[in-house]
């Protein structure tokens, strides 16, 4: 049932804006990450932050920023994930991912580009993921421990902490109840 999902309220939401006069939120393509690509290492380095490790090294950083790239392409493909973009002035600025291939769906990513950060595109992508949920479903994230930024983010945005789960302790598992 969750399969029915992505592609149909998606071609609702197409050229809606959910943000005030500013960003446009829409289906991702393979042409985004073009646009995407050049900023994407400094976009992604807040979600590998883990507490006391050393920085990321220039090859760590960039087998990441290319398994982010394969996996927004693999959703692109896969009718069980949702990829939105947020866009301004025509250029994308930000993305989630949203899988649906399990019975709770997962964030898989959501980023938004470093001069975008408190702008309101990650509220916007976040309310239009929610949207392509099903009503009442939970959503779950996972998340590096030292990420607070995100960390707060998915709070406002009323995901809580897993207890049990994860033994990794730099991951927090979290999950958003309906509200
Ligand atoms: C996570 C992300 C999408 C959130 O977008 P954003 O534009 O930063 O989100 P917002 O500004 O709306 O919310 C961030 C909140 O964290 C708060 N914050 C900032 N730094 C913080 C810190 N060190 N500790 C705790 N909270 C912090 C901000 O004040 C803001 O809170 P408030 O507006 O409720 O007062 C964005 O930061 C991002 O792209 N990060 C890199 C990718 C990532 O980590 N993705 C998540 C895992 S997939």
């Amino acid at each position: 049932m969750a399969r029915a999902w992505p592609g149909a309220i998606l071609d609702d939401m197409d050229c809606k804006s959910t943000s005030p006069d500013r960003y446009r939120i829409r289906t991702g393509r393979a042409e985004d990450l073009d646009a995407l690509r050049a900023k994407l290492d400094e976009a992604i380095r807040p979600a590998l932050v883990e507490p006391g490790c050393r920085p990321l090294s220039g090859h760590d950083s960039a087998c990441i920023v290319a398994s982010v790239e394969a996996a927004f392409a693999q959703a692109l493909r896969d009718r069980r994930q949702n990829v939105l973009v947020g866009e301004l002035h025509g250029l994308a600025c930000g993305f989630s991912i949203v899988d649906h291939s399990d019975p709770v769906p997962d964030l898989r990513w959501i980023v938004v580009l470093p001069e975008h950060v408190g702008g309101g595109l990650a509220q916007a992508l976040m309310d239009a993921a929610v949207r392509l949920c099903p009503p009442n479903a939970p959503l779950s994230v996972v998340v590096s421990a030292g990420n607070r930024r995100a960390i707060h983010f998915f709070r406002r945005n009323h995901f809580v902490e897993k207890s049990a789960g994860s033994r990794l302790r730099s991951i927090v598992r979290m999950r958003r109840q309906p509200v």
